[in-house]
């Protein structure tokens, strides 16, 4: 938890019906701003220039005008900061410049890799200001609104503003967790291995179906995949299955010649997956040392030869 020290919001106000400003009618900031409207709040002003943004908006956030962000900052009780991770720093910071932020104002952003530290240009302003990151992944349709009754929120506040971003969580149907400041590029990196190299794999192992003339890899995958992320869920690494955990060496090298000729793109992320695996089910108990060890070698020596 980040050290406590006194805001210079002052004290918390009570949770009341707000002005709600959507900096970024994106992917998230779209739906988040539909979830708020939906709690009783009034969505006054998005931001967004992009046709994307403006037809999210026009879908999920019906008659509210889109506005520079400045203006929907002035605009606003509660601002929504769902803007690009990279690009959220110069906009609070620019936000600042322009003199938008005021004393008494609510601020959230939702980026998962950021904490408070890059709010502190409109907490110097007074602003109470919050890390909100729902747990979950977006596209920006409709559907997304109802995926975040029940979905984690990762959130980084003060100690005494605990209960205002409790509050927003789950008026936005979430259900906030907490993130130490120092933590959150850890807690992120987490959630990019789980979630986004989760999809990688999946797309990868399709792609290596359909060349062993799969037609519906679809079909294959899923309740095997399915099963997969139960068991590990449930288990850790006590429900791995398949080669490396059998320590069958020569199954292992097996797909390395293969993959080797028929897909070369996909060795580097094969081979890296089965050395961890390697390493994790070893860590476990799952793999004895001399069977762990003649699979380091080969992965080794495969690992030689990936291009870089
Ligand atoms: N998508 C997810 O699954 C997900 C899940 C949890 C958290 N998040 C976090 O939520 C944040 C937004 O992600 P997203 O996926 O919603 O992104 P996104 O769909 O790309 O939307 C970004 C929004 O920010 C606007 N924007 C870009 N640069 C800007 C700038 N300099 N000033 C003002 N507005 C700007 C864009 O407007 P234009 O369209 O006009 O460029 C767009 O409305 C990120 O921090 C991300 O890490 C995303």
């Amino acid at each position: 938890m980040t050290r406590a020290r006194r805001s210079p919001a002052g004290p918390v106000p009570p949770p009341a019906r707000l002005r709600v400003g959507v900096v970024g009618a994106g992917r998230v900031g779209s739906v988040l701003g539909a979830a708020l409207a939906a709690a009783g709040h009034d969505v006054v002003a998005a931001s967004g220039v992009s046709t994307a943004s403006a037809e999210r908006a026009a879908r999920l956030l019906p008659g509210v005008p889109l506005l520079p962000a400045d203006e929907v900052v002035a605009a606003s009780d509660l601002v929504v900061l769902a803007v690009p991770d990279d690009t959220l720093p110069g906009l609070v910071a620019g936000l600042a410049g322009t003199g938008a932020w005021r004393r008494g104002q609510l601020a959230f952003h939702t980026s998962g890799a950021h904490g408070l530290a890059v709010l502190a240009p409109a907490e110097e302003r007074g602003v109470l200001s919050l890390a909100l990151h729902p747990a979950m992944t977006f596209s920006g349709g409709p559907e997304d609104v109802a995926r975040l009754s029940g979905t984690a929120f990762g959130v980084t506040s003060r100690p005494e503003h605990r209960a205002v971003a409790e509050t927003l969580s789950l008026e936005m149907g979430g259900e906030p967790f907490w993130v130490a400041e120092d933590d959150r590029a850890l807690y992120h990196a987490a959630l990019v291995t789980g979630a986004n190299h989760l999809v990688t794999l999946v797309a990868e192992a399709a792609d290596l179906l359909r060349a062993a003339g799969v037609d519906s890899p679809a079909r294959v995958l899923g309740p095997l995949l399915t099963a997969a992320l139960d068991n590990g869920l449930r288990r850790g690494d006590a429900g791995l299955t398949g080669p490396v955990s059998r320590g069958d060496v020569g199954t292992v090298a097996g797909h390395l010649a293969t993959l080797a000729e028929r897909a070369p793109d996909a060795v580097g992320a094969y081979v890296a997956m089965a050395r961890r695996t390697t390493e994790r089910a070893a860590a476990a108990g799952r793999l004895k040392p001399h069977e762990a060890a003649p699979l380091t070698e080969l992965l080794d020596a495969a690992g030689q030869d990936v291009p870089r």
